[in-house]
């Protein structure tokens, strides 16, 4: 079975002071914690056995938002990431906990909207040998992950921050990967940056021939929360929507309830402390 890891580590500093107090992934995105759309992604996917990774400062207000995730029908293990040594380190962090078998890597500041997004995650899931990421088109992939193409269409590179972009296409911070990745992420030598990226261990399963690139259209939202204004505009975002559509994105007790994985008695009593906002009275109308 695979198992998902939700990654929460990180300073935050380009959010400074914000992020002085508190972790990134606890600020809000409008009606509720950033931390929630990510691990609603986890949830889609199918996965409920979760290893959700924090800085050892922040270990406990995660913990008295989440706690052991039987609230939403979650198996969550809490393990701590004693210095921002890079997302590949994620996999040897989880190494026992994945027990050699697949995992769904998120970034817990990663927010992710779209038609038909719970069937890509599926497919993804599906998919047992090999890793699956996926790209999306940005105004300034030099930010992020870059995958570069072949004339065929083919993903031929994965280049970190790249000066030169190869292309217009980030990879998003979303990873299925097969049981193999805590094994290829002990071999990674740190970067120029003095972290052990994730893009270089994708690297590896390209030159394998075993990386799947799903681009995500323009019909999805892959929102940036790195900046100010970006934290911003990501909340309006998740606001028009919910106000028009009157459906909340990123809640993990109504993915739960559909899910199957608590009842509607389940989702009652996680409503009650609620009631006095529209968050709680969101989750009784579900019953209903
Ligand atoms: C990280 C990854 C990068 C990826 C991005 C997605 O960047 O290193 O490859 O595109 O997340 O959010 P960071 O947030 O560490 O700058």
């Amino acid at each position: 079975m695979r198992k998902g890891i939700l990654m929460a580590g990180g300073s935050g500093t380009r959010l400074y002071p914000i992020t002085q107090a508190i972790s990134k992934q606890l600020l809000p995105l409008y009606d509720k914690p950033m931390i929630y759309y990510p691990l609603s992604v986890l949830m889609l996917s199918g996965l409920r056995d979760i290893a959700l990774i924090t800085t050892p400062q922040d270990q406990e207000s995660f913990k008295r938002l989440i706690g052991d995730g039987s609230q939403w029908g979650l198996n969550v293990t809490w393990i701590i990431q004693p210095s921002p040594d890079g997302l590949a380190q994620a996999y040897l962090l989880t190494e026992d906990f994945l027990e050699g078998g697949p995992s769904g890597m998120v970034l817990g500041d990663n927010v992710f909207y779209g038609h038909g997004f719970p069937e890509l995650l599926k497919e993804a899931n599906a998919r047992e040998v090999g890793g699956t990421i996926f790209g999306y088109k940005v105004r300034d992939p030099e930010r992020y992950g870059v995958v570069g193409f072949g004339a065929d269409g083919r993903a031929t590179q994965i280049l970190e921050k790249p000066i030169k972009p190869p292309s217009d296409f980030a990879v998003t911070g979303l990873y299925f990967l097969d049981g193999r990745a805590p094994e290829w992420a002990r071999t990674l030598k740190k970067s120029g940056r003095g972290e052990y990226e994730v893009a270089d261990l994708l690297q590896l399963y390209l030159e394998a021939g075993d990386l799947t690139v799903t681009t995500m259209g323009r019909g999805y939202g892959w929102l940036d929360t790195g900046t100010h204004e970006s934290l911003l505009d990501a909340g309006a975002f998740v606001q028009t929507l919910e106000k028009r559509q009157g459906l909340k994105i990123g809640c993990p007790e109504e993915i739960a309830f559909f899910n199957g994985w608590i009842t509607a008695g389940d989702l009652a009593e996680l409503a009650k402390p609620y009631l006095k906002t529209e968050y709680g009275q969101y989750l009784m109308r579900l019953i209903e």
